[in-house]
């Protein structure tokens, strides 16, 4: 059988499963069976396979049915340009939260760049860091900044782990497992967080994909979904740290609640939504500089 002739096979499977891009995740397991990058596999259509190959990438398209993210089968994704290690121990990082990376490089750039308090080294933190993807491309893209992320998980910190060790940030990323701010050793000057955010009574309505595959301490916010940001909000401010900035990840619709929370944590302080390429407020980022500097 040639690539084509497979392909077009696990399409077909793939569509009578009701799984959408059913052409870009075959080529891609495809070439994650062959070890093929999706140009050869492009070049290569009139190829024939030999049966061994056919069977391992009839495998992977049979885990797909079950509903397994091409993620967690190839344990590979790109987010920041970079490539990260995903397993199911983390969620797999989403477009989406590439806007908190934007935000912290911008903000990195201008406390470094102040003509009143430039700042040579910066000091930030990664809360419920899941597989390090906001604290390694913060580090990579930034030459003057040190994170520290957390994560309560200690699953996700060996997959975490793995990843500063492949991007060779192991200096420049420190680990550490705890709630939240818990187990920071100093304060910083920015904190950044993608923490869980969704209802506990929507899990299950969510597709198979995220609902039994991605691990519920990664969505779970709580009954209303802002469980942990509004501890996280309490913690900073208990922390009486100098930290300056805080930019945080929320939900689609969850804005005027987070407003509220932070206006009752912080009374004075000025922030500011985001919105995501769809148009979504998606990240919040807070000044808290003057009430703690
Ligand atoms: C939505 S995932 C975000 C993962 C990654 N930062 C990203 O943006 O793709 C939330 C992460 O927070 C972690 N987490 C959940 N509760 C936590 C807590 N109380 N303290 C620290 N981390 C927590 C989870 O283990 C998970 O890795």
């Amino acid at each position: 059988m040639t690539f084509g002739t497979v392909l077009r096979q696990a399409i077909d499977k793939l569509n009578s499963h009701e799984i959408e891009d059913a052409h870009i995740e075959a080529r891609v397991l495809l070439g994650h069976a062959l070890r093929l990058s999706a140009e050869e596999i492009y070049a290569g259509m009139e190829q024939n396979l030999n049966k061994e190959s056919v069977d391992i990438f009839q495998g992977l398209i049979e885990r797909r049915l079950t509903r397994e993210p091409v993620a967690h089968i190839t344990n590979h994704k790109e987010f920041y340009g970079l490539d990260f290690y995903v397993d199911r121990r983390v969620l797999i990082p989403r477009p989406e939260t590439e806007l908190v990376v934007e935000l912290a490089l911008r903000c990195a750039k201008s406390r470094t760049d102040s003509t009143v308090f430039p700042k040579n080294q910066l000091l930030v933190a990664d809360i419920g860091t899941g597989c390090g993807n906001i604290a390694i491309s913060v580090a990579l893209n930034s030459s003057n900044v040190n994170v520290y992320a957390t994560d309560i998980s200690s699953a996700a910190l060996e997959v975490a782990n793995l990843n500063c060790i492949n991007h060779k940030v192991t200096d420049r990323v420190i680990l550490l497992q705890g709630n939240l701010l818990e187990p920071m050793l100093e304060s910083v000057d920015l904190v950044l967080a993608n923490l869980p955010y969704i209802k506990s009574s929507e899990i299950n309505n969510l597709s198979s994909e995220i609902a039994y595959f991605e691990p519920r301490i990664a969505l779970d916010g709580g009954i209303k979904g802002l469980m942990l940001i509004d501890l996280m909000l309490k913690q900073v401010k208990g922390k009486q740290s100098h930290t300056s900035d805080i930019i945080l990840e929320i939900g689609a619709g969850q804005e005027q609640q987070v407003a509220a929370l932070i206006e009752s944590h912080f009374p004075t302080t000025r922030y500011e939504f985001f919105p995501d390429l769809s148009g979504i407020q998606r990240v919040v980022k807070i000044n808290v500089k003057n009430q703690y500097l």
